[in-house]
């Protein structure tokens, strides 16, 4: 997996304001136009089965950030909104398995549908970890929206039920999304060549 892949590590590692690696080749993958065309069918999809529901959506830091602030505006029905940050541990950045929860939620998840919605999905052993940590919170239902799934890379089988973009492989950033905490903040999803 390449660098920076996995639940996010600890923030003080790279510090994007002093790192000299801002000269990566990126190649757009995803335009602005794409972004928004497949944010407001997802929000479609999720404002029709979620009427009438308790929907709570889960924000996954830092990565989703930007996704979910687009998707919860595109929403036709009311949700409220959690966050929560998990990080692999060890000494490489590499996804290990390990993973702890860094943020949790802030209000009871009992009796509610609950929503994550991630960035990427890839081996998939975070989102394992998170359905199995937020399902002992007991919400009534618990489901999953990606805005990129890598399914030919998955390791552990969790089942996506929002899915945004399929890709097969490649390291990409923008849109909330880093290679080491830097371009998270360019507005497409550009391929890490
Ligand atoms: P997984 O546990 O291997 O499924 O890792 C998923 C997490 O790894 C995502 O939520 C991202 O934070 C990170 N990740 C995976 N692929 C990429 C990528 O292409 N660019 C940036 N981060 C990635
Ligand atoms: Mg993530």
């Amino acid at each position: 997996m390449a660098a920076g892949a996995g639940a996010e590590g600890d923030p003080l590692v790279s510090d994007p304001l002093i790192s000299d690696s801002m000269d990566k080749d990126l190649r757009l993958l995803f335009s602005k136009k794409e972004i928004a065309e497949t944010v407001a069918r997802l929000a479609r999809e999720i404002s029709a089965d979620y009427a009438d529901k308790k929907l709570v959506v889960v924000g996954v830091l830092k990565g989703a950030f930007v996704f979910l602030a687009d998707l919860v505006r595109d929403l036709t029905i009311p949700a409220a909104i959690e966050f929560v940050r998990i990080a692999s541990y060890g000494a490489n950045k590499e996804s290990c398995g390990k993973i702890q929860v860094k943020k949790d939620v802030e209000i009871s998840l009992q009796g509610k549908d609950v929503l994550i919605v991630e960035d990427i999905v890839d081996t998939g052993l975070s989102l394992k970890f998170l359905i199995e940590h937020l399902c002992a919170h007991h919400p009534s239902s618990l489901k999953v929206c990606a805005l990129v799934d890598k399914k030919a890379r998955r390791e552990v089988e969790v089942q996506v039920d929002y899915i945004g973009f399929a890709m097969a492989d490649g390291f990409i950033v923008g849109y909330g999304i880093d290679f080491n905490e830097q371009y998270r903040a360019l507005p497409e999803i550009f391929v890490v060549d």
